[in-house]
């Protein structure tokens, strides 16, 4: 019987502003979860948060797009956001853009990624959550987790590796979606991958056997909800070892901590820090953005571990530099390219401005 793993996310509230979620928003979400694991519905759970995120890392055996695991995250957000009215947190419900759940989550308002797959001897997943940016932050080092052998030595040196990897890739924009193998059609993917907003990586799988190896989520808020009601903070689940990358070539391409969109407001670039969970809160210029990785051993279902991947001195290096590219990036203030282009902004008076001064505009020879 296979093992599904879904991890479902929203940010229902936070303390102060937007930096953290409380914890009574959590235990709320583990009370609801506990029963559904009582109830079987669920095998097993692990709630985490990154910043105001709140992350349901979910094992069972239904399968993708489960409507009653779908309904449980739903309902789990729902509840939370009450406690969240009740202590009068920051953006309440924030990312919930309907009441009525509608037996799908996707298009509500919550993030999804899910995987579902036989269970190989052992089993290595990792979770990573992000706060303060948007989808497009795990093209880069996807890419290098699966096609880049400068970051992934197994792609040279292991056979199993040797044959590469499928890159199922969503036009957000116009809604449609291709996939492209590395590494023969490297080049073409990489013109693709490299418009953040646009194309998204939203599955990698074995070319040698089409085994599913990541998974991400693609939703954009705004283009979801038409306006600006925070930044996507996306989550991405990625298997390991044994015909995929090694753990230490999963999380390799974090330690450069590259240039992303969100942060203030959702509307500039900033670097991705690695942190531990302990330091996932994003305070600075409500940033910078932030990305933790949880690795488990998946077991029967049930999720053993997990190690807080990040939690390690050997990404200092990573998380200074992180901060010295946020001073270098600040000191732009409203300036592009730390401000985002006009087209790209979340939130923007650029067309108030310009009506404004639309009288006041000439032509010039
Ligand atoms: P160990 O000898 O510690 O199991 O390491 C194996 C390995 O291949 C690490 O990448
Ligand atoms: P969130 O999406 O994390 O709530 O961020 C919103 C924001 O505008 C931060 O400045
Ligand atoms: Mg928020
Ligand atoms: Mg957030
Ligand atoms: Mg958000």
């Amino acid at each position: 019987m296979k093992t599904t793993v879904s991890v479902i996310k929203a940010d229902v509230g936070s303390v102060a502003g937007h930096a953290v979620t409380h914890g009574a928003l959590l235990k709320k979400c583990d009370e609801i979860l506990a029963k559904a694991k009582e109830e079987e519905l669920l095998t097993d759970y692990y709630i985490t948060n990154c910043g105001d995120d709140i992350d349901l890392i979910m094992t069972h055996k239904n399968g993708e797009e489960n409507e009653e695991v779908h309904e449980l995250a739903f309902n789990a957000f729902m509840e939370a956001t009450k406690v969240a009215k009740s202590l009068k947190l920051y953006g309440a419900g924030q990312d919930i853009l309907s009441d009525t759940f509608s037996g799908n989550i996707k298009g509500m308002g919550p993030g999804c990624a899910e995987m579902e797959f036989k269970e190989r001897p052992s089993d290595p997943v990792f979770v990573f959550c992000c706060d303060k940016t948007e989808p497009g932050a795990f093209n880069l080092p996807v890419f290098r987790m699966f096609a880049d052998p400068f970051n992934t030595a197994g792609l040279v040196i292991d056979p199993s590796l040797h044959g590469g990897y499928d890159f199922e890739i969503f036009d957000v924009i116009e809604h449609r979606k291709v996939t492209m193998s590395c590494p023969d059609e490297m080049y073409d993917a990489l013109a693709l991958l490299g418009s953040i907003g646009r194309y998204i990586i939203k599955h990698v799988t074995r070319r040698s056997d089409g085994e599913i190896a990541a998974s991400i989520s693609t939703e954009r808020l705004n283009l979801m909800a038409g306006k600006y009601i925070g930044k996507d903070d996306p989550v991405a689940i990625v298997r390991s070892q044994s015909g995929f990358p090694a753990a230490g070539e999963v999380v390799e391409p974090f330690a450069f901590p590259h240039l992303v969109g969100g942060w203030m407001r959702g509307s500039h670039n900033g670097p991705l820090m690695p942190v531990s969970q302990a330091q996932a809160h994003p305070v600075r210029f409500d940033g910078p953005p932030r990305i933790i990785s949880l690795g488990f051993q998946v077991s029967d279902a049930r999720l053993i571990g997990p190690l807080d991947m990040f939690d390690d001195p050997a990404f200092d290096n990573s998380r200074k530099t992180a901060s010295d590219v946020a001073d270098y990036m600040r000191r732009h203030g409203p300036f592009e390219p730390h401000r985002l282009p006009a087209d790209e902004m979340e939130y923007t008076s650029l067309p108030g401005v310009l009506e404004k001064l639309e009288d006041r505009f000439e032509d010039m020879d």
